[in-house]
């Protein structure tokens, strides 16, 4: 389609002042990341974790992330994997979901209806992904990669980063292809190499310095299928998590260095 390749060619500027920029960016990550604002909402999502909820008020310290009932340490960086008790592949924030429908009893609906917060009111899904995030720092990733399931979603993601969709016949690789693309500054990492994938993979979630929130893959997955004009993917959807794992599993074997800082 020649309008999005030009829409395509005037958002992204790969100048010298871009670059320039870029290192700026990358010094101010830095600096920020020696005192993160990312370790408050970790220290809420500990509270909420313990927290008896839902209608059988218990709390979600008996969820089981893969590791075991309860195991927290580590985790994350085995995400996503297949689940046999739930009988799919899921992310941590979809496995979250499942505990709070199984342990506390509480619907699908009630769960996820404020999975995305603001700076002021971090949403209970934001905290507690930064709570159980942090508690992956410095360990290997190794997301599920064996299973059938776990294979057949790897698959499906690699399949949707390159389907071209929606009205801008747009698709992930066609914003997430190129070494060195950017938007306002921004860099566009290929997520479907290993070299890029392996840092982005391993610094989610992440504080927001622009809007002072803390975002979740989730959440990158809705906002960018709202800049390919599509409509808003169900939360926890089997798209997702396939296009999380396809992510993480081609940064496989990074050291996960989050929760990180994004701009
Ligand atoms: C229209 C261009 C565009 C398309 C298409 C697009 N993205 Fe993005 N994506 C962006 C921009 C811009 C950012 C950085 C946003 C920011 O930080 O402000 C980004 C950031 C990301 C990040 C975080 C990168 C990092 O450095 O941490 C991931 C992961 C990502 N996108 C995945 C996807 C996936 C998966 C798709 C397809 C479903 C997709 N993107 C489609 C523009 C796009």
């Amino acid at each position: 389609m020649r309008r999005a390749a030009a829409v395509l060619f005037a958002l992204v500027a790969s100048t010298a002042l871009a670059q320039d920029a870029g290192k700026e960016i990358r010094r101010y990550r830095e600096m920020v990341a020696e005192g993160s604002p990312a370790e408050l909402f970790e220290l809420g999502g500990e509270a909420l974790w313990k927290r008896p909820q839902g209608p059988k008020n218990v709390s979600l310290e008996k969820c089981d992330l893969g590791q075991g009932p309860g195991v927290v340490k580590g985790a994350y960086a085995r995400l996503p994997r297949y689940f046999g008790d739930a009988d799919r592949v899921m992310d941590l924030e979809t496995r979250l979901v499942y505990c709070m429908q199984t342990l506390q009893g509480r619907s699908s609906e009630e769960a996820t209806a404020h999975v995305f917060g603001t700076a002021d009111e971090p949403s209970e899904m934001e905290s507690l992904s930064a709570y159980i995030a942090g508690q992956s720092h410095g360990v290997k990733m190794q997301p599920g990669i064996s299973h059938p399931k776990e294979k057949a979603a790897f698959e499906l993601g690699r399949a949707l980063y390159f389907h071209r969709t929606g009205p801008w016949d747009f698709s992930c690789a066609s914003c997430h292809g190129q070494e060195g693309k950017r938007i306002r500054l921004q860099e566009l990492p290929a997520l479907s190499e290993r070299k890029y994938a392996g840092p982005v993979a391993a610094s989610w979630p992440a504080y927001r310095i622009s809007t002072s929130q803390f975002i979740t893959l989730q959440w990158r997955m809705n906002d960018c299928y709202r800049q390919m004009r599509m409509p808003e993917p169900t939360f926890g959807s089997d798209a997702t998590v396939a296009l999380i794992l396809f992510i993480a599993a081609t940064g496989a074997g990074e050291t996960y260095a989050g929760p990180g800082n994004k701009r």
